[in-house]
Parts: structure tokens; sequence; C-alpha cells
């Protein structure tokens, strides 16, 4: 057998979990970078904008914990942004690959958060720990997301907040994947013309990557389990013991230019687009988030936009 092939992971016979500590631990090294992360007025308006949706200016909090925190884009961007006033910052996350990052992203903005590697659906804190828990675009990833909602509950001090941001809706992601599909086949149309191919993006292999690269890659079609109905996340709140429990929608019109660029981005061989279309792509963003807030909110049904944010109080 070629020695490399020792290193190739059997991706067949591990299960959920494993799966999704193998694929983020391995994306941790381009994350960021695939989603075009910052911790700058970009990245820091995003998540203030998302927060306060549901949380008002002035709520006061003392120790903060992330669930699901990846390489701690919401946590440090919410602290950049003056949400989290002189909180304690902790993370948790099932990726080891993913926390090592967000602790040396905090570290690199004068932030000290403590991480602990650990399973949302049995969190490794004391009950009645934290004064709010948050998460963003994470139990879709989870087995049963009720659990680790109970679990949130759990580790909440009574009186403490929980919101959960970024996750998709059912009928948003049925939407979005209908851009994806032809955004994708449109860019692979157009690079099948004569001398246009070399736009390409190469595949892992081809560009330098691993056997293992590529196998571990292969498992981002594995990882995203649910979407939700906004009414049915608001119910599981009330089952995992929460008072009140409230989601909010958003991005419509703005979802699907921000799923086509990303389709594009994903697909094109790195280093074709410059700055222009980066901002170009973000200041499109931006007013199409505006048009779907102040305009189409008002009449179009809130299960139909992509985005929920969970906003529940213990
Ligand atoms: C799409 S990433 C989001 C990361 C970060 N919250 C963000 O918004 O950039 C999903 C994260 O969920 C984590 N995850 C998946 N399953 C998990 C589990 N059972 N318990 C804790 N974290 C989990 C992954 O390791 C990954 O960091």
């Amino acid at each position: 057998m070629p020695a490399e092939l020792h290193a190739v992971p059997d991706t067949a016979t591990m299960d959920i979990k494993q799966k999704q500590e193998a694929y983020h631990d391995w994306e941790a090294k381009t994350y960021e970078e695939k989603f075009s992360i910052s911790y700058d007025e970009r990245c820091i308006d995003y998540a203030r904008d998302r927060f306060r949706k549901v949380v008002p200016d002035g709520a006061v909090f003392h120790r903060v914990l992330e669930v699901g925190a990846g390489t701690g884009f919401f946590l440090i961007n919410l602290a950049l942004g003056d949400c989290l006033g002189d909180a304690t910052l902790e993370a948790t996350d099932i990726s080891e690959g993913m926390l090592e990052v967000c602790r040396r992203n905090g570290a690199e903005h004068g932030l000290s958060i403590a991480t602990r590697q650990g399973d949302a659906e049995a969190l490794p804190y004391d009950d009645d720990s934290f004064d709010l828990v948050i998460g963003h675009a994470f139990i879709h990833h989870l087995p049963v997301p009720g659990i680790a909602i109970r679990e949130m509950h759990r580790v909440l001090k009574p009186g403490g907040t929980l919101v959960i941001a970024g996750e998709p809706t059912e009928l948003g992601d049925k939407l979005s994947w209908i851009v994806k599909r032809n955004t994708y086949r449109a860019f692979r149309a157009v690079t099948a013309l004569p001398g246009l191919t070399r736009y390409r993006k190469p595949g892992i292999v081809e560009s330098g990557g691993s056997v293992e690269d590529a196998v571990l890659a292969g498992l981002e079609h594995e990882v995203d389990l649910h979407t939700f109905r906004p009414g049915d996340v608001e119910k599981m709140a009330r089952l995992a013991g929460f008072t009140e429990a409230r989601v909010v929608t958003e991005e419509l019109t703005a979802n699907w230019v921000g799923w086509a660029v990303r389709t594009i981005e994903g697909a094109i061989r790195p280093g074709v687009l410059g700055m222009r279309w980066a901002f170009g792509a973000f200041h499109a963003y931006n007013r199409l988030h505006r048009f779907d807030d102040e305009v189409l909110a008002r009449f179009v049904p809130r299960d139909i936009f992509y985005n929920l944010i969970l906003h529940a109080r213990k």
C-alpha cells in the first residue's frame, strides 16, 4: 500500500459525531477564508445586527458561553462590537482544531477565551453557570438539536438568555438550492467555452492537496443535517424548559445574492476575483438585506426567509 494511503481516515466506519469532528478539524485551517470571516467593521456589524435584533442595548452579562463556536466568529465579533461588556468569554466545540484557531483569534484581538472541547448534546459545564449562551450556524449539524437546546437551558442561570443565530429555515434553504444549482450550471456552461476552462478551480489533489484532504473534504455533504421551521424551533425551546422563546427570520433576496456569490467563489480558480468583486458583493448584500428587512418582511411570511434567530429566556 502506498505510504500516503496509511493516513487516509476510514470515514465509512465513523459515526456522525466522529465525522463532524474530523471534518471540522480539517476545515479549521481554511474555514475563515472559505466564509470570508474577519474581525473588522464588516463582520462586527454583521454579528451585532443579528444580536441586537433580539437583545436590547444595555443588557449586562457576566459569564458568556458560545456553543459550536468554531473559530470564534460570533463571540469575538460580538465582544469587539461592545455587546458583551466585561463578561468572561468561554467557548466549546466538538472540534479542538476549531477551538485552537478560536483561542488564537481571541488573543490577537486582546480577548482571553477559555475553551473546552465537548459535545453540544452533553455540555461539559455545570448547571446554572452562564448569563448568556450563544450559538451561530451550528445546531443544524446536531443529530438531535432539541437535546442541545435542553443542555443550553441547563447551563444557563435562571433568568439567563439564549441566542442562536444563522440557522437555515426549511423553505429558505429549498429556495437557496435553486439559486446555487442554477449559478453553478451557468458557471460551468460559461467556463466550458474555449479559453475559459482555466478559470475553473482545480480539484484538491490536482492543486497539491493529499488524498486525506480529498476524503475529509468529501464529508462536507454529510455534516449538514437539518433545516428548520421557525415554529418548531420555538416549540423545541419551550419543551427544553425556556419560558420565553421567539424566532425572528431574515434574508431573502440578500441570501440569494449571497449564495450566488459564494457558489462562484467556491468554483473559480483562487485569485481571479479581486477586491472590487468582494466589495461589490458586500454592498449588494447590504442593500438587499435592508430591502428584505424594511420592505419584504412586512408582507412575506417569516418561514420563507433563509436565516432564523432564536431568542429565549430561562
Ligand atoms: C458551520 S460551523 C459554525 C462555527 C461558528 N459558530 C461560526 O458561525 O463560524 C459548525 C460548528 O459546529 C461544530 N459542531 C458540530 N457538531 C457539534 C457537536 N455535536 N457539538 C459541538 N459542536 C459541534 C463544528 O465543529 C463547527 O465548528
